[in-house]
């Protein structure tokens, strides 16, 4: 059985990976996507994403992170894909899942997925390319507007000597609605010989058995639902593991401020510390009440001051939230 921390552009970026895999639990973690178009990138377009390429391609806790390319250019793609092997990344992932409108309409992400001959090549070009024994995974949606090239892509990825697929078990059409459909990748992870991960709508320890059962799959990917409760991964294959307090929890999301204020502008940093916060308000009734408080800050001593007035007297939590 394996966990991995998805690959969430906008989301969790390099600090929030530190927070999220110290929390334990996790295999592995993988980048936000970096765009390929049709030339090599330059170093510093790696580093900014994987700041953790100058730590061996690991997280502080000794967590992998896989580096994610986008982009259906086979000679850019291999390119890129050797260049972040160079600078230490310890596997490439291959991104047929974005469903954002310009990056399909640049012939990148899902909308690759009504072409299962053209993914192939993709990965097949990426392979070769890559030192022998280099990791190589793929991710994917389970189609772009139904799912009846499910398991040709699924095919095609393997064949084209990818050594595991994660599938994000919806497709384009149906973007992130509810229900993920767990039981399309059964066929899939039944077919395959190399691993299949099932990702999608895991946000609970039960969610987690459910899906297993019906994808049939050893292995998950957790997305939102890492990042609303930041030790799901841990709770998931450590039954004797207390979940982490509300007190707990803001430690690391006062944690990731200062990280963010190191490497980013301050209204990003807040901006991000925001998300984080609205994110955490799924799981703890406490953050909706500071995230209702926090949300009109811009600076981050307005938080940080906010936080230390609220430690010193009891939050008021609404009994009834509303949905
Ligand atoms: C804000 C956001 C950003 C995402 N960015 C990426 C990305 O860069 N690469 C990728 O393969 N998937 C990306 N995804 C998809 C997730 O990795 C995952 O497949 C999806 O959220 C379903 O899993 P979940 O229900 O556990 O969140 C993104 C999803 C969200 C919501």
């Amino acid at each position: 059985m394996s966990i991995g921390l998805a690959p969430m552009e906008g989301l969790i970026d390099h600090p929030l990976r530190e927070i999220l895999t110290a929390q334990g639990g996790y295999d592995y973690c993988v980048t936000e996507f970096i765009r390929v178009v049709d030339q090599l990138l330059p170093e510093h377009v790696f580093l900014r994403s994987c700041p953790e390429l100058r730590q061996g391609g690991k997280t502080l806790t000794g967590t992998q992170v896989h580096v994610q390319l986008l982009g259906s250019d086979l000679s850019a793609m291999a390119d890129n894909a050797c260049r972040a092997i160079e600078l230490g990344a310890p596997a490439i992932s291959l991104n047929f899942g974005c469903p954002a409108k310009g990056t399909n309409l640049r012939q990148g992400g899902a909308v690759l997925l009504k072409e299962p001959d053209r993914i192939y090549q993709i990965v097949n070009a990426v392979k070769n390319a890559l030192p022998v024994n280099t990791l190589l995974t793929a991710k994917m949606r389970l189609g772009y507007e139904d799912d009846s090239l499910a398991m040709d892509n699924a095919l095609a990825i393997e064949a084209a000597g990818a050594n595991n697929l994660t599938v994000h078990a919806r497709t384009k059409k149906q973007g992130y609605k509810p229900p993920a459909h767990w039981h399309l990748i059964k066929p899939i992870a039944d077919t395959l010989n190399i691993p299949v991960i099932a990702n999608g709508d895991i946000f609970t320890v039960h969610d987690y058995h459910a899906c297993k059962l019906a994808s049939g799959c050893e292995h998950v990917m957790l997305g939102r639902g890492a990042v609303s409760v930041p030790d799901l991964a841990k709770q998931i294959c450590d039954e004797t593991h207390t979940p982490l307090t509300w007190p707990q929890v803001q430690a690391l999301l006062l944690n990731y401020l200062q990280q963010l204020l190191l490497v980013t502008a301050e209204k990003y940093a807040v901006a991000r510390f925001k998300q984080w916060l609205n994110y955490l308000a799924k799981d703890f009734a406490e953050a909706q009440v500071c995230f209702d408080e926090v949300k009109r800050f811009k600076q981050s001593i307005q938080v940080t001051q906010y936080f230390s007035k609220a430690n010193s007297q009891p939050l008021e939590i609404n009994p009834h939230p509303p949905g």
